[in-house]
This record gives C-alpha cells, structure tokens and sequence, in this order.
C-alpha cells in the first residue's frame, strides 16, 4: 500500500496527525511531545513518525511547503492510510492590525489565489473552512492555556511567498482576513475532498504592515510549544 510519497506500511500512521510545514520540525515535535516514537516513513525527507500523545496514538509528518505539496501528502494520508484529523501547525505572516507578532491564529477558513478553488467544481470559487468539532476543541484548549493573544478567523492561502501586491493584502485585510501563509486551503481541501477533518493553529512570525519586528529563536520556541498544545489537546478532543 505505500503510496508514491509515503512508504510506511498500513496501520503504521496514527488516525490523528499534526502536521508542520518544516520536516526538521515534524521531527522535533515527535522528539519532544510523542512517547514509543517510530520512523514510519522518509521518502524525499518527508519523515513520519508514530508513537502517543498522552497515551492516544499520534503521528506528526511535514506538508512541505505550498498548496501542491500540502495537497498531495494531506490526501494519500486520508484517502490510503486511514487519517481522520489532521491539524497542521505551522507560522504565518500577520496581515489585520489586530494581530500582533508572537500571536496565535486559529484558521476557521483559508482564502486563496491557487487553483484549487477553481478547479474543482466548473464555474464555482470554493470555499474551505476548517473543521468545526477540532476548531471547538482548539479555542477550548486555547481558553485554558492562555487568555491572550488568541484570534479564530479567515487566513489567506498564498501560491506566493514574494511578489504580492499591496492591494491584494489590503482587500484581504478589509474582510477580516488575519495572517498569510501557504498550506492552509489545500489542507482543508483534501479534507473536504475525501471526507475528513482539518485545522491549522499558527504562531505569527513576522507582520506584513505593522512594522513589528520578526521574532527571536527563543520566542519562536516558546511560542511554536502553545500552537503545538492547542493542536495535540483539539485532536484528542
Ligand atoms: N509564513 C510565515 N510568514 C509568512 C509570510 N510572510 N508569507 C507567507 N507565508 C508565511
């Protein structure tokens, strides 16, 4: 049953998965948070690892960067290895004034210029929301590790890391959108697509119009360890 891209064999990845766009992340996250930790698969340095998060099964595997990337993992592991959730955790850039560095978001939609939500349907510009049963379970985790810095709403997918054009960012930010990064809308794609269910928690990074000053290693960590939480604590829930 190995697909093109994953080589582990059936019942070798959790029903649940966290899912980092950074495979040396996937791989600290499994160190540090997952008990009985295995390597079940590694094609293209994409690793997965099984093992438990407080006694319940869990796998942590990296998307990769960007929607193709992002779609072509996230579908294989619910369509051929039996994954229910997915949350991916992940960092974004801050759009909405309301966001500041070192935030959390917690995606409730992905908005996106990819294909993706042309594609599939003629005629029709989908829309992909996350989740609602792991985005209760996110905000009520939330709720009880922190009471601040916590946003739910739109994140706009983007096919382009540079190149985007001010007047893109400031529609986007009229209509609430709350941060920018790259896999969300695939993910919640491929959910949709095959019946499952997904989310992202994301630690703002760095901020497209405040000015505000990208985050230190150490913040990075600190921060990365809540979004981490709020995930593992939503796909339990
Ligand atoms: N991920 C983190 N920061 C980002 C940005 N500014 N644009 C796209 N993806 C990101």
């Amino acid at each position: 049953m190995p697909t093109p891209h994953i080589s582990a064999e059936p019942g070798q990845i959790a029903p649940l998965m966290m899912m980092p766009g950074d495979p040396k992340r996937a791989a600290r996250i499994a160190q540090e948070y997952l008990d009985d930790v295995e390597l079940v698969s590694d094609v293209r340095g994409i690793g997965c690892w099984t093992g438990t998060y407080q006694g319940t099964p869990m796998s942590v595997m990296a998307s990769g960067m960007g929607v193709p990337s992002t779609s072509i993992y996230a579908t294989e592991l619910f369509r051929f290895y039996g994954v229910e959730r997915i949350i991916r955790v992940g960092t974004c850039g801050g759009m909405h004034p309301k966001v500041k560095v070192g935030d959390t978001v917690i995606a409730t939609a992905a908005h996106t210029n990819a294909s993706i939500s042309t594609l599939l349907v003629p005629g029709i510009n989908l829309s992909w929301a996350s989740s609602y049963p792991l985005l209760r379970g996110a905000m009520d985790a939330a709720a009880g590790l922190t009471d601040a810095g916590i946003h739910a709403g739109p994140v706009y997918t983007s096919d382009l890391f540079y190149l985007a054009r001010p007047e893109i960012i400031s529609g986007l930010v009229a209509l609430g959108t709350l941060g920018v990064e790259m896999e969300s809308a695939a993910l919640f794609a491929a959910a949709q697509q095959e019946g499952a269910e997904a989310l992202t928690v994301l630690t703002v990074s760095d901020h497209l119009t405040d000015g505000s000053v990208d985050m230190t290693a150490e913040e990075r960590e600190t921060l990365y360890a809540t979004a981490v939480k709020i995930a593992a604590a939503a796909l339990l829930s």
